[in-house]
């Protein structure tokens, strides 16, 4: 027992170091205002089930935890207890997989670190660092296991939480990804759910030519439009994800989170939907937000709001947000059910608005024109139709959408599945819904052509220059959820990882801001470019050489081209923007694949 103990304090003394848990806790990333923890418990005697008492030196705003449950009352002290799968361990045994994302005040000195655990009533913390002045031989029993619990896997693999290892850290992705959407958040910020130091309020004076308050909701891409078509369209996708890859995000320990991700958008989208038939589609005026170089909370310039509405309609806008709304319902169906229900009340809502008056909201809105014109409405028809027969199982939906899918020849092979073109989650949602070969064979076809399609030089399956990684992504997510309803599975699977891979890493860099190798340090974005205040920003920043001042963490920058080329340059937003859309398919995957690896289906 004690050589055991010895050996791990000697070996993991030279890992981390500062603290009395040190030998159990491993700090895998950290950033401003949080950090992600894996747990490594020695077990001295068998044990049916187990609980622990972490306790940080000074107060946590939130601890999310995976693969334990966790109550608090104040904190500072949290209660841990197994789950189903993983009570049971024997003596010898290394109790491994759970962890946490600890977040606190940003400005926090010191940093909470934790201070003790008690586990199953013994404080492992102070027992082992007792003992390891007295570290004796090991013997090849111990070392045989303690090589298998620390360092059988190369340096690359890390553990799913349990289930299979996968290649890249997927809990820090999502917990990443995450933080990026904190980082695009417009209006008053909660005070204990600020993870992003450099951020704070900002357009607060947002309002509808009524002066009805617009506030809220998550500034498009690098610059503080705030544009409805594309933000609905990263919402549904996002809220799929939660919705069909659950454990992908609570194996994060990021459920709640997640959640609470497209609640920022949906209280914004409510809000915008001030009349039955009216809905507020943009913020901003796209030539005066682009003359501007800063910070969202410095911003003075006049934010104009635009409208569709009865003799201005535009469907696919409507059909959007009704599609986000409806699948924000079924995020909350088991979490608020008020909440739900005023969700689905406004989606059906906007349905309606959207089947009744059809038009392209790009030509009822021409400033949306300037930036994300829609080729199409037929497609967020059947879209709509099919997520609200999705959240609410009535079938007046379901005819709708199959009326939809053929009145609007959704049938064809779609080149990608974007903010503009829903066609491809039409068919796989359909598919879903009804297991109609009709749409089965569609979705069949629009996968293989993708996995048949020839790659980058590097493997990328490019679409377009303008976000190449992100049309990849959503391809992933489309042809991830083909494989859930057995339509080749391992191809598909395969294809997903493939392309995701190519964003974390495989080509020797990581696309994604503040994760892996050699990550963007240049994104084309502004308050992430802004030094500290009370320092200047303006086009001189935007024109600085060196890298952003803040760490947009988790944002998935535009990509490269189709040779593979990319270069981190600030002033090329082709390729180094980030946006709301670009991360939610990306994300979604990366969920996906979490929730495989975990459940030991695919790695
Ligand atoms: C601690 O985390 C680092 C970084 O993720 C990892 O390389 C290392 O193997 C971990 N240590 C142990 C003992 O698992
Ligand atoms: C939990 O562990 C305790 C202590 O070993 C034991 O007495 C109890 O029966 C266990 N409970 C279950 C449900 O296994
Ligand atoms: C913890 O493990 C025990 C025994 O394996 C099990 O009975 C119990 O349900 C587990 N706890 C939870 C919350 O699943
Ligand atoms: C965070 O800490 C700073 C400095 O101590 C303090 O001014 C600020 O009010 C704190 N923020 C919160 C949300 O507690
Ligand atoms: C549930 O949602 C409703 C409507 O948004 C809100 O008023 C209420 O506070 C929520 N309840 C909880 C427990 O968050
Ligand atoms: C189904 O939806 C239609 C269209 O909104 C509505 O007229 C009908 O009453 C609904 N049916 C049920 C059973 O709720
Ligand atoms: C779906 O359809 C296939 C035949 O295309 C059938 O084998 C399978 O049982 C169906 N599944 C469900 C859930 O209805």
């Amino acid at each position: 027992m004690l050589s055991l103990s010895g050996f791990i304090i000697v070996l993991f003394a030279r890992l981390v170091s500062g603290g009395p848990c040190d030998n159990i806790v491993n700090v895998t990333s950290s950033w401003p205002g949080g950090h992600t923890t894996a747990l490594l418990i020695p077990i001295k005697t068998p044990i049916t089930n187990w609980t622990m008492i972490i306790s940080f030196s000074s107060a946590l705003t939130s601890l999310q935890v995976w693969s334990a449950a966790s109550t608090s009352t104040n904190n500072i002290q949290f209660q841990l207890t197994n789950l189903s799968y993983n009570g049971v361990y024997s003596a010898g045994a290394i109790l491994s997989g759970v962890g946490f994302n600890a977040y606190f005040n940003s400005s926090a000195n010191p940093v909470p670190t934790v201070s003790s655990i008690l586990f199953n009533g013994v404080n492992i913390c102070s027992t082992v660092v007792s003992s390891s002045t007295t570290s004796k031989p090991v013997t090849t029993t111990t070392a045989r296991l303690l090589s298998t619990a620390t360092t059988a896997k190369p340096m690359a693999t890390t553990t799913s939480s349990t289930g299979l290892p996968t290649k890249y850290n997927y809990r820090e992705v999502i917990t990443k990804s995450l933080l990026f959407y904190y980082a695009q958040r417009s209006g008053r910020l909660p005070v204990n759910d600020n993870p992003i130091a450099y951020r704070s309020d900002s357009a607060l004076k947002d309002v509808g030519q009524n002066a009805e308050d617009l506030t809220g909701g998550y500034y498009d891409a690098g610059d503080h439009l705030k544009l409805g078509f594309p933000l609905a369209s990263a919402m549904t996708i996002a809220a799929w994800s939660i919705i069909d890859y659950p454990i992908g995000y609570s194996s994060a320990g990021q459920l709640t989170t997640a959640q609470n991700m497209v609640k920022w958008a949906s209280d914004y989208l409510i809000k915008a939907h001030v009349q039955t038939n009216k809905f507020y589609g943009q913020v901003g005026d796209g030539t005066l937000d682009h003359n501007y170089w800063g910070r969202p909370e410095d911003m003075t310039m006049s934010r104009p709001a635009y409208f569709i509405s009865t003799t201005n309609p535009g469907s696919d806008l409507a059909g959007e947000t009704a599609a986000a709304l409806a699948a924000t319902s079924m995020v909350f169906a088991s979490v608020n059910s008020t909440y739900s229900a005023l969700c689905l009340t406004h989606a059906k809502q906007l349905y309606d608005f959207a089947k009744q008056y059809q038009a392209k909201y790009s030509q009822s809105m021409p400033q949306a024109a300037a930036f994300y014109p829609s080729s199409d409405f037929g497609d967020e028809l059947a879209w709509s139709a099919a997520w609200l027969y999705r959240a609410t199982n009535n079938v007046t939906y379901l005819n709708d959408a199959k009326a939809f899918y053929t009145q609007f020849g959704l049938s064809n092979n779609p080149s990608e599945f974007s903010w503009d073109s829903k066609t491809a989650g039409v068919q796989v949602l359909m598919a879903k819904l009804t297991n109609d070969t009709l749409y089965k064979t569609a979705t069949k076809t629009f996968c293989d052509s993708k996995v048949n399609q020839p790659k980058t030089p590097k493997g990328l399956l490019f679409i377009s220059t303008w976000g190449s990684l992100r049309h990849a992504a959503n391809i992933a997510f489309v042809c991830l959820q083909a494989a859930d309803l057995n339509i080749n599975p391992l191809a598909y699977r395969k294809l997903a990882q493939q392309q995701i891979h190519y964003a974390l890493g495989d080509t020797g860099r990581s696309f994604v801001v503040g994760f892996g190798v050699n990550p963007p340090v240049k994104p084309h974005h502004e308050s992430s470019s802004c030094p500290n205040r009370p320092a200047v920003c303006d086009w001189s920043t935007y024109s600085s050489t060196t890298p952003n001042p803040q760490t947009l963490y988790g944002a998935l920058v535009g990509g490269p081209d189709s040779n593979d080329i990319y270069t981190d340059d600030r002033s090329n937003y082709v390729t180094n923007e980030v946006a709301c859309d670009y991360n939610a398919g990306f994300q979604g995957s990366v969920a996906a694949l979490q929730s495989l690896a975990v459940q030991g289906v695919f790695n």
